[in-house]
């Protein structure tokens, strides 16, 4: 029986593989320019990575994480999520001893075992960028504002950003108690999730899918009521300095997000074209997280971050009908006329390449047509054909098959045409 790949993963290749990359070359371009740097962490973390800081009462934690015992009888999970492993690795390597606010970014595969469908996955990958050491709404924006930049380069327009605050502890101390006074006398009204939320973590009712819309949820009790003063203010600030920025939101109260450790600010990017087949697809999501650090037995470390859905990136490509350059450099394919040349052929080819010119030759065939059918396939901007005559007079006959134009040279000559700086001339 033939084996194929696991449902809710992906095979990439062709210009699948070139939308991944660029999209990965956008965000690591803009991330170097706003002073992030890149970290690489494991793919497995031991499993308390993950349930002491994405929380017990998380869908992740409790029933999407790919957790598997090694043959040492650890207990190893596939990272989930990246927040978790890049705050380990802080708090591991005690980067927290340099001074100043520690920018970094990341790129890499995502597991969850979540039903799959259009944009969810089993595995998947995320960009994000994490920073450390500073609680200030002008660097909350600035994340934000990160996050619309690639946006923006990537072309991806129709983007609406959601914003929300779930305050401080205190705050939270005064909201959660609220919630469960509102919700316990229309609990039997509500979903199986919701009940479980109810004893786990009542915040996350809010962003139900199944009781959204329901007279219970519209009357339900805001969180901003219960925010202390400076938490107003803190808000206040940062929805100010995304003002100056220019960048649009969207206050939704109902934002609450999927993973326990989150305080204050949380955003959302979301897809928005209500005549898309995307409509409402969250593309990057995150907000502050500042207790995070003694999850990990490490100092108090102020955090703010997000992460974007690579996968869900490509997708909003396609659907805006969008096409990314073509990564490769103008390619060369040597065709020869006659066996003997076929060496001379591959010297050739040899010499371009180490010279930073993508080439390739027909290894096999003698025949033009088989040999102008790979310059076709590899989308070649240059054919150069070489014969035993050009051999015999030191020449090659070069095609710019965008410019349409052919031209004899001597090989000697090799190296102006194609820009290739360094003494050394090509001879046959
Ligand atoms: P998250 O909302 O769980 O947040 O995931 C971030 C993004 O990953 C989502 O907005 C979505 O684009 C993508 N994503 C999530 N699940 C899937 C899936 N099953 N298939 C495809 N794409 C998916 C986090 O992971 C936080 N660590 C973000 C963060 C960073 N917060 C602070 N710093």
């Amino acid at each position: 029986m033939r084996i194929n790949k696991i449902k809710g993963t992906i095979d990439f290749f062709g210009y699948e593989v070139e939308k991944y990359r660029y999209i990965e070359k956008v965000c690591v371009d803009i991330a170097k320019k706003f002073g992030y740097s890149e970290v690489i962490t494991p793919i497995f973390e031991a499993t308390d990575v993950f349930v002491r800081s994405v929380g017990e009462s998380s869908d992740i934690v409790n029933k999407e994480m790919y957790t598997f015992t090694d043959r040492g009888n650890r207990s190893l999970t596939l990272r989930p999520e990246g927040t978790a492993p890049m705050m380990r690795m802080f708090v591991e390597n005690k980067l927290y001893v340099n001074p100043g606010l520690a920018k970094y970014y990341y790129f890499g595969p995502i597991f969850r075992y979540e039903r799959p469908q259009k944009g969810r996955y089993h595995q998947f990958t995320q960009f994000g960028v994490e920073t450390y050491g500073l609680e200030n709404p002008l660097l909350d924006a600035d994340v934000i504002n990160l996050a619309c930049k690639i946006m923006n380069a990537l072309g991806i327009e129709n983007v609406k950003v959601c914003l929300n605050t779930l305050g401080s502890k205190e705050a939270r101390n005064a909201y959660v108690p609220a919630l469960k006074e509102y919700f316990a006398p229309h609990l039997e009204e509500m979903c199986a999730d919701c009940k479980v939320r109810f004893e786990k973590n009542p915040l996350r009712m809010l962003d139900c899918k199944a009781d959204a819309n329901t007279e219970i949820m519209n009357n339900v009790p805001k969180i901003s009521d219960y925010l202390t003063e400076e938490d107003k203010a803190y808000f206040e600030e940062l929805k100010n300095a995304l003002d100056i920025l220019g960048i649009k939101y969207e206050v939704s109260d109902k934002l609450v997000r999927g993973l326990d450790y989150y305080s204050n600010d949380v955003f959302e990017l979301i897809y928005d074209n209500p005549d898309s087949a995307i409509n409402g697809l969250t593309l990057c999501a995150g907000g502050r997280y500042n207790d995070m650090g003694r999850d990990f037995d490490g100092p108090d470390v102020k955090a703010v971050g997000f992460a974007f859905g690579v996968e869900r990136m490509m997708m909003a490509l396609d659907e805006l009908g969008i096409k990314v350059p073509d990564s490769s450099k103008d390619k060369v394919t040597v065709i020869t006329l006659g066996k003997p040349v076929k060496k001379v052929g591959l010297k050739l080819v040899d010499y371009l390449r180490s010279n930073g010119i993508p080439a390739e030759i027909d290894y096999q065939s003698d025949n033009l047509k088989p040999q102008f059918k790979l310059a076709e396939r590899i989308k070649a901007r240059y054919i150069i054909i070489i014969g035993e005559d050009e051999v015999a007079s030191n020449m090659m006959t070069i095609k710019d098959t965008w410019k349409q134009v052919e031209v004899k040279i001597k090989v000697n000559e090799l190296n102006e045409y194609f820009e290739i700086e360094g003494a050394n001339k090509y001879a046959y």
